[in-house]
């Protein structure tokens, strides 16, 4: 049953608290499990991927270490294709595991150039895990390791996740309600 109410412009929730919260965990348990006894370097990928990477890193039981990109490539509700990076890692990922940690793979665009950028860096390992997925939408041959869903082609927001910067604060994913 669902325990969350929409909220206007919202045309159904899809995902809500509870459900993320236990499958956030096990995607935790995961990590923890095939990282044991390395540390971690988790590169959250701003700004959608902001509460998955709060509630994500509870779940992490191996020592792990933060660090943020903001990349663009979208506008209101569709993908330029045009990435840029607007804001880089503090740190460096040289000969450390490295895990991306973002909201959506939509065409696969974004992540592809990401992945491309920082394996020139020389990362020990480079995996992905993103909150959702897509997979009907991509444009690139480009796949996460860890997926909390998998989803239909549909535009969602909350959760982190926004349009045109709204409801990245509601604590379900939903999808918007179109025009
Ligand atoms: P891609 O390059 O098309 O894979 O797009 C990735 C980025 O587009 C994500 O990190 C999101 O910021 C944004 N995005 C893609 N689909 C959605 C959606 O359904 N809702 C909100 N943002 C989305």
């Amino acid at each position: 049953m669902l325990k969350t109410a929409p909220t206007r412009g919202i045309d159904r929730v899809l995902l809500d608290e509870e459900t993320l919260r236990q499958r956030i965990k096990e995607l935790g348990a995961r990590i923890s499990a095939d990282y044991a006894g390395k540390p971690l370097l988790l590169v959250g990928i701003l700004r959608g991927s902001i509460m998955f990477m709060g509630e994500l890193m509870k779940s992490i039981a191996v020592d792990c270490a933060i660090d943020f990109m903001s990349l663009s490539s979208y506008a209101g509700d569709s993908t330029t294709g045009n990435v840029r990076v607007l804001l880089d890692l503090r740190g460096s990922c040289e000969g450390r595991d490295v895990l991306v940690v973002e909201d959506i793979i939509d065409t696969g665009l974004t992540l592809d150039h990401l992945l491309a950028l920082l394996r020139t860096r020389q990362p020990r390992s480079l995996e992905v895990c993103s909150l959702l997925d897509k997979p009907s939408c991509r444009k690139v041959d480009v796949t996460a390791k860890y997926v909390g869903f998998p989803i239909a082609d549909d535009f969602v927001v909350g959760f982190g996740l926004d349009y045109n910067e709204r409801y990245r604060n509601l604590p379900y994913v939903g999808v918007l309600k179109r025009p």
